[in-house]
Order: structure tokens, then C-alpha cells, then sequence
């Protein structure tokens, strides 16, 4: 049976570390909140002028590297992001551009925090149905120059990183190995709980100064709620992948939640009844990455030996829309 399976991964965030302290000087908050109810102690955030396509970029170089290929090889791009580099057209196309390639599709995914997760599920199906055979998969967000660095700004500007992870994608027919399956879900009844409202296609110009006075172009979230949702989706999607594989938690190596918060992530583990240490935390360095944060914890997995030939890892997200899933990998 026909299969995709990663063959590389690649990671890059920006130079420019932000830790809490720094924060304090622009907003009333402090690193104590922060650490409490986030687990975050710092985040790298862009010095401007870039975009998302940037970033990603060098994760897809380095992924490129580490599979010994060369960009020319790709056959299909997939790009999650919340943070285009422009309105239209995506992101995807900046990237193509950008590693010199043309001609091979170029998809952009808007699921937020379960983009990557979202993409994967198309990059597996496109690779089983043996449409393309070498698919980049670009999780990648520029958020800090969307974010409100004052007091008003607060809930969600301690919160959001910059950052890229990468995966590539080709088809094996190892059986034991490669992406086992990938299940997605929305539930579009909580859309406005973490949402930006414009500049969009309801408002007539899409984009007026009235908007940016009113807040309503900052991301805003009804943090409780994602919370809530948060702690039992993820799970149930980790628990909804098993039981599709008959597999049970026990055979489970490693799980990378979204890296929303590390209270979060601390639900999830005990929810699924599972070691810390088996549920995968970078945030403290990072902070929210949104649809980069799990390619490039799984990135750092792989690269300090967490995670290996063998290793069975479910990757799982929620976020904005409400949307989440989880993917079963053998590694
Ligand atoms: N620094 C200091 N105080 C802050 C603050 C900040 N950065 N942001 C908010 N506060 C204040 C609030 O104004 C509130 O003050 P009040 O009680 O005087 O009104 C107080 O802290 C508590 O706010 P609340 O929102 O109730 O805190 P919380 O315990 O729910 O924690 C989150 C807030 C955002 C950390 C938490 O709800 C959360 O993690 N939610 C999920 C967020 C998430 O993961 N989003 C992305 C999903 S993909």
C-alpha cells in the first residue's frame, strides 16, 4: 500500500530573542503572569520587513539539506500560515519564488493553528492518490508585527511568535513506516472565540481607519474558552487516531500538541493519562507559533534524538475556528 512518509524536517526562527522583562516596558504585565498562565519565557520575534514567506524559506532549505535534495525536486508546495506576507496572493508563491523554482503548485492553508495538521492531511492524500511524489509542507507565521504592544494588547501579545517549520513529503510502501492517517474537524459555531475581524470582504472598503481604531484588525480570543476546548479536543483526536490504527496510547512514543501554552499541554498529558515527558513542550522558548509550532518541535525531536526510526508520534492541534486533528506517524 501506498503511503507518504516525512522524509526530512527543517526549522528557523528569527534571531530576535523577547523575553517577558522586555515585554513589561511596552504593557502592563509581567513575567511572573506570563510564565504562570503560559509557561512562556521567551519568544523571537522579526525585525520587520520580513514576511512569513521569509521564514519559511530557510526551514525549507534546511529541510532541502537534510534530504539531500535539491528545490528543483519538489513537486507540490503546501503553506500554512495566519500571517500572509500580503492579502492575495499566498504565501506559497513568495516561497516558491524565493527558492528559485516555478511552475509546481503552490497551496496556502488558512487553519491557523491546525494548519499544519490540515496540510498534512492533503500533502498525505495527494501522495497516496500518487499526484505528486516530493511535497514541501511550510508551517510559518510572522504574528509580532500584528500584534497591540500596549496594556490593550496584552492578552495576545505575550503570547504569539514568529517562526517556520518544514517537513518534506514522498511515498513509501514500507508498510511499517510513514503517515498511518490524519483526521481533521471543525466546529465553525465558535469562529468569532479567536478571530481577527478585518480587513475583510463584509466591510465596503475592506479596510477603513475606523477598524484599526476599534481593534478590530488585532487578533482577539476569548482565552477561557480556547482553553476549555483546547483540553478536550486535542486528546479526543489523539484517542480518535489510535483507535483508527488499533493502536493504543501505550504504543505511543511521543505526542507534539500545537504549542499554544504550556498549561495546555500539561492538560493533554494528563487527560491522555500520559508522562510529561511524552508530550513534547518547546513553548517556553517560542511561544505560540501557531501553524509552525509543531513541525518545529517535531523538528527539534528529531534532531536531538527524541525521536527515531521506529518512533511512533502523534502530532495533534487546536485552534481558531474552531478547528483541530491529530496524525499518526511511525517514524
Ligand atoms: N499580563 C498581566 N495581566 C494580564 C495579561 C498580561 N499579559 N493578560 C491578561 N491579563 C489580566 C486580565 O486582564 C485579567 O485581569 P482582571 O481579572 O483584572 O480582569 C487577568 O489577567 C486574568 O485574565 P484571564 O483572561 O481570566 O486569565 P486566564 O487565567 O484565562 O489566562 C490565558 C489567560 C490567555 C493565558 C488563558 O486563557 C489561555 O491560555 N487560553 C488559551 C489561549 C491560547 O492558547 N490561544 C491560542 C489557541 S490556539
Amino acid at each position: 500500500m501506498l503511503r507518504s512518509e516525512p522524509i526530512s524536517t527543517g526549522f528557523y526562527v528569527p534571531e530576535r530573542v523577547i523575553g517577558n522583562e522586555e515585554l513589561s516596558q511596552w504593557m502592563d504585565t509581567s513575567d511572573e503572569w506570563i510564565r504562570q498562565r503560559s509557561g512562556i519565557v521567551e519568544r523571537r520575534w522579526v525585525d520587520g520587513g520580513v514576511g512569513s514567506s521569509d521564514l519559511a524559506k530557510e526551514a525549507a532549505e534546511q529541510a532541502l539539506n537534510r534530504a539531500g535534495l535539491q528545490a528543483s525536486d519538489l513537486d507540490c508546495i503546501i503553506l500554512a500560515t495566519l500571517s500572509p506576507d500580503v492579502y492575495f496572493p499566498g504565501s506559497g508563491v513568495f516561497l516558491q519564488r524565493k527558492l528559485g523554482i516555478k511552475n509546481i503548485p503552490c497551496l496556502d492553508v488558512r487553519n491557523q493553528c491546525s494548519g499544519f495538521i490540515y496540510g498534512l492531511s492533503i500533502a498525505d492524500a495527494w501522495i497516496r492518490t500518487g499526484q505528486y511524489k516530493r511535497i514541501l509542507l511550510v508551517g510559518t507565521e510572522v504574528q509580532s508585527t500584528g500584534l497591540v504592544l500596549t496594556s490593550d494588547g496584552r492578552d495576545t501579545a505575550v503570547l504569539f511568535g514568529d517562526g517556520a517549520g518544514a517537513m518534506i513529503l514522498g511515498p513509501t510502501e514500507d508498510g511499517d513506516r510513514g503517515v498511518l492517517s490524519v483526521n481533521i474537524h471543525a466546529d465553525g459555531r465558535h469562529a468569532e472565540k479567536l478571530w481577527m475581524e478585518a480587513p475583510g470582504s463584509r466591510y465596503k472598503p475592506w479596510l477603513v481607519a475606523e477598524q484599526i481604531e476599534k481593534g478590530l484588525t488585532r487578533p482577539y480570543m476569548e482565552g477561557r474558552e480556547v482553553f476549555k476546548h483546547a483540553v478536550v479536543k486535542m486528546p479526543s483526536a489523539v484517542k480518535e487516531a489510535l483507535e483508527a490504527n488499533g493502536l493504543t496510547l501505550e504504543d505511543v512514543d511521543y505526542v507534539i500538541p500545537h504549542q499554544a501554552n504550556a498549561r495546555i499541554t500539561q492538560g493533554v498529558a494528563k487527560s491522555l493519562g500520559l508522562p510529561e515527558e511524552k508530550v513534547i513542550s518547546n513553548i517556553h522558548k517560542y511561544g505560540n507559533t501557531t501553524a509552525a509550532s509543531i513541525p518545529i518541535a517535531l523538528h527539534e525531536a528529531v534532531e536531538d534524538g527524541r525521536i527515531k526510526r521506529g518512533s511512533l508520534v502523534c502530532l495533534t492541534a487546536f485552534g481558531s475556528g474552531f478547528t483541530w486533528g491529530a496524525a499518526l506517524i511511525r517514524w
